[in-house]
């Protein structure tokens, strides 16, 4: 299959998850073609907080209420991003498209742009996949992202096959001490394990790609 791997990446850890994705397709014999997503302009991490930083209470209630929750996924607003000039703006000529960035609380911005920007994506199968600093945690990491990009994805008339989610243990505003703790109390045990390289990462890989290859 011709596969279109298009991602963002700001500090390179969703870079280094998508290149893992591609050269396991191209192992599997499919043939692989790249679209980074490049903001127009690339602003602090602070500055990229500041801009959502309003609707994190909201975010911390819903980890609360499911019911919050749900009104919450369905109504947010996302915010987007000025992106470059893409490679492929009409994605009409792939048979699977992967498309992945970190979490900033929930889409990243650019590639929540880039969701808005390509056309083509009428009945395609894609395949959705984020870094995140913390613990790979059920509703605040997984959800959180791929809920969203799931939505927004099904809105344009794509369907989402395959997801993976990976941590980077890295997160730019230095809170690592916090997600390390989470990591002990959800999973007991430590946040490497959810690097790119483990056990749990190779088998999300492999599943993703499994269902990527799914007719
Ligand atoms: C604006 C912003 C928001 C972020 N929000 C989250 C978050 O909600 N949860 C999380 O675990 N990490 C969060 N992070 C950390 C990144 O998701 C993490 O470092 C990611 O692996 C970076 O990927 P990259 O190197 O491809 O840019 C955030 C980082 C930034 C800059």
């Amino acid at each position: 299959m011709k596969i279109l791997v298009a991602y963002f990446s700001r500090t390179g850890y969703t870079e280094q998850l998508a290149k893992a994705i591609s050269s396991e397709l191209e192992t599997r014999g499919h043939s692989i073609e790249y679209e980074i997503i490049k903001p127009a302009v690339c602003y602090s991490w602070f500055r990229e907080v500041a801009r959502d930083f309003p609707r994190y209470p909201f975010i911390a209630f819903g980890l609360l209420s499911s019911v919050y929750r749900e009104h919450y996924l369905k109504s947010y607003h996302q915010v987007e991003e000025d992106i470059q000039a893409l490679t492929y703006p009409d994605i009409s000529e792939f048979d699977r498209i992967c498309i992945g960035g970190p979490k900033w609380a929930q889409i990243s911005y650019p590639v929540a742009r880039y969701l808005q920007t390509i056309r083509g994506i009428r009945g395609k199968k894609i395949g959705a996949f984020a870094t995140f600093g913390g613990p790979p945690l059920k509703i605040f990491e997984v959800e959180l992202v791929f809920r969203p990009m799931t939505r927004l994805i099904e809105r344009m008339g794509g369907s989402v096959v395959a997801t993976v989610g990976v941590s980077s243990a890295y997160h730019d505003a230095g809170i690592m001490p916090l997600f390390k703790l989470f990591s002990y109390l959800r999973f007991q045990q430590p946040i490497k394990n959810f690097k790119l390289g483990t056990e749990y990462a190779n088998k999300g890989i492999m599943d993703f790609c499994n269902n990527i290859e799914k007719r």
